[in-house]
């Protein structure tokens, strides 16, 4: 289906990011979050990344204007309802993602297409919770979204091939590289990225160096833009841990299992 508005719901580190390139590749954006402050908050999360374009004279003023002025913060749903995709970008939390759906779902127009940013959950789960479990996909986005080129597009097995395209159609119009990938928690990237990060966690638990050994190791031996104890932090402990969990519970393997370094650091 043809896109001209784009609803995200969730403008944290992913969802300010997903709304900020969808309304730089024209599209009308409504970012939907749960109170006034954290509105104003990835609001100004955008503002600073259009900003520092500017100033570095990537971006004109007037088109930094012209992105700014596509996107629409608020708190209320209602404002979803004539989006034609709506991409949730929330907390790694199953059940808050379900209670969102059931009310969205009675608000935003029959024929919009919903897909979740989930690294971990399976896409069925919230497919299914739906009345429109065909028209229902998972967008995986990477942090930071403005700049990382990866787009994984999920097919779950409810997904039509129409609400397929209109995923991988999305994606090529942001400019991102998309890969299709199965809906296997984890999918491909976290598949073999998340336990990485668990290990080298697990290597400085068992003293193969320091936390600044590992990441220089692994950024000059094996050229990476960030070590993995920097990454995991990047990414966020918190959302690393729920990921893991996420993982063991559906593989039971302890390559997923979050080391107890993980667990304490998050409490
Ligand atoms: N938001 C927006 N833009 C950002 C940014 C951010 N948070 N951080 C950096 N950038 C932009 C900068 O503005 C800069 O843009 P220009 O080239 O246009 O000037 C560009 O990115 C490079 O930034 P820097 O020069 O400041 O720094 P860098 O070269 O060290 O790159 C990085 C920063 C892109 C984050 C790089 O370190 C990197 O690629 N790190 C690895 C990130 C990664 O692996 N992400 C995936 C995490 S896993 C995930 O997200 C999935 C999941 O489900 C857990």
């Amino acid at each position: 289906m043809a896109i001209s508005k784009v609803g995200v719901v969730g403008g944290g580190l992913m969802g300010h990011g997903i709304a900020q390139i969808s309304a730089q590749a024209g599209w009308d954006v409504v970012l939907r979050e749960v109170s006034d402050e954290k509105v104003d908050k990835a609001i100004g999360m955008i503002d600073k990344q259009l900003g520092r374009a500017v100033d570095k004279g990537k971006l004109e003023q007037a088109d930094a204007d012209a992105i700014r002025g596509r996107i629409n913060g608020t708190t209320d749903y209602g404002e979803l309802a004539d989006c034609d995709l709506v991409v949730e970008a929330m907390t790694e939390d199953l059940d808050g993602k379900l209670e969102m759906w059931a009310e969205v779902d009675g608000i935003v127009k029959p024929e919009a297409v919903f897909a979740t940013n989930t690294s971990s959950l399976p896409v069925v789960d919230q497919a299914a919770s739906t009345s429109r479990p065909t028209q229902f996909l998972g967008l995986h986005f990477f942090n930071p979204a403005q700049v990382m080129p990866l787009l994984e597009v999920v097919r779950t097995v409810t997904t039509s091939d129409e609400a397929l395209q209109t995923g991988f159609e999305f994606g090529e119009k942001l400019g991102k590289t998309v890969v299709s990938a199965k809906d296997k928690a984890g999918f491909i990237v976290n598949r073999l990225l998340v336990p990485y990060m668990l290990d080298a966690i697990r290597a400085y638990e068992e003293g193969f160096g320091s936390i600044e050994e590992i990441n220089v190791a692994m950024k000059g031996g094996a050229a990476h833009p960030m070590g993995p104890l920097t990454l995991a932090d990047f990414v966020g402990l918190d959302t690393l841990n729920s990921i893991a969990q996420v993982m063991f519970a559906e593989y039971a393997e302890r390559r997923f299992a979050a080391p107890p370094t993980l667990r304490k650091m998050v409490a």
